[in-house]
């Protein structure tokens, strides 16, 4: 078998142009234009990037942003300050700490502070106590577990019934997205630094979720034939013939899987478009809330 790729570039663009359409249309009936304010403590250069593209796809579908930029070493009361004052602030509908924040700050407490009309990343503890509840449903889903499951049902996975196993279980990926599989009635199973016999388990997974940024990690014979695999690592390997000494290379060793699973995302180019683009809609719907 080979696997059909599955183009999360091409999702997240369709995505994009959907909401840039919803805007337009807003603007048209006299609505307001949506309104993202971003919140980065510090210099973590990765984190800066993240930031500044978000404020660039929010400009390229007519969304405001807001930044604010904090130094490293922010007291909590600035944090939050900061964070009550977008919450009073009309023209914002989502606000977006951007995690990792520096060590001295209570993450947990930020991200409460947070207006649960305007939690766009869907990290507020009562966003994600929704998510794990039966019969409760969160005001926003957090952005890249959003994403892992627009791919899965648009590469026409059967969900339901279906043996899910996660590996990885972060606040930002594996643990949303493990709650989100269970919502939608698979079987899951969650891999973590403690698991034991983890290929035996990855091989029943008839559909799963590789986040635990190890490169080139799920090898071809821990892939159940048939499987949908979502790899949402993105990692550095050394590579001398490329141009920056480097090349990026998912969770799951992408040739040899793609040998034997039913359908794979690619890295880059899979899971990553659609953080933004999810990000987005979460925005466009923060601002829908408010009409
Ligand atoms: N850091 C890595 N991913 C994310 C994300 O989706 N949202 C925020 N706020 N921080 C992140």
């Amino acid at each position: 078998m080979t696997a059909k790729i599955i183009d999360g570039k091409a999702t997240a663009e369709r995505i994009r142009g959907e909401v840039k359409e919803a805007i337009e249309k807003r603007k048209t009936a006299g609505k307001s234009i949506p309104g993202l304010a971003t919140v980065l403590v510090g210099e973590n250069p990765a984190s800066k990037v993240y930031v500044r593209n978000k404020q660039k796809a929010c400009a390229e579908v007519g969304i405001n942003s807001f930044g604010h930029d904090l130094p490293g070493d922010a007291s909590q009361e600035e944090v939050e300050a900061l964070v009550r004052k977008l919450n009073a602030d009309p023209a914002v509908n989502g606000i977006l700490v951007q995690l990792p924040m520096p060590k001295h700050l209570d993450e947990e407490r930020v991200l409460a502070s947070i207006d649960l009309g305007k939690d766009v990343d869907g990290f507020h503890p009562i966003n994600i106590g929704r998510l794990a509840q039966k019969g409760r449903e969160p005001v926003f889903v957090p952005c890249t577990p959003a994403g892992c499951m627009l791919l899965l049902e648009e590469a026409g996975a059967q969900i339901a019934g279906a043996n899910a196993v996660v590996l990885g279980r972060s606040n930002i990926v594996g643990m949303p997205v493990a709650l989100l599989l269970v919502k939608a009635n698979a079987t899951v199973t969650i891999v973590h630094s403690h698991s034991r016999n983890i290929p035996e388990i990855v091989r029943e997974a008839d559909i799963l979720v590789a986040a635990i940024g190890q490169p080139e990690y799920v090898k071809k014979d821990w892939v159940k034939p048939g499987a949908y695999v979502i790899d949402v690592g993105i990692n550095q390997k050394e590579d001398p013939t490329a141009k920056r000494g480097y090349r990026l290379v998912g969770d799951v060793a992408f040739a040899e899987v793609s040998e034997v699973a039913a359908a794979i995302t690619p890295v880059p180019g899979g899971v990553g478009p659609m953080t933004i683009a999810m990000l987005l809609k979460n925005t466009l719907h923060a601002a829908e809330l408010t009409d």
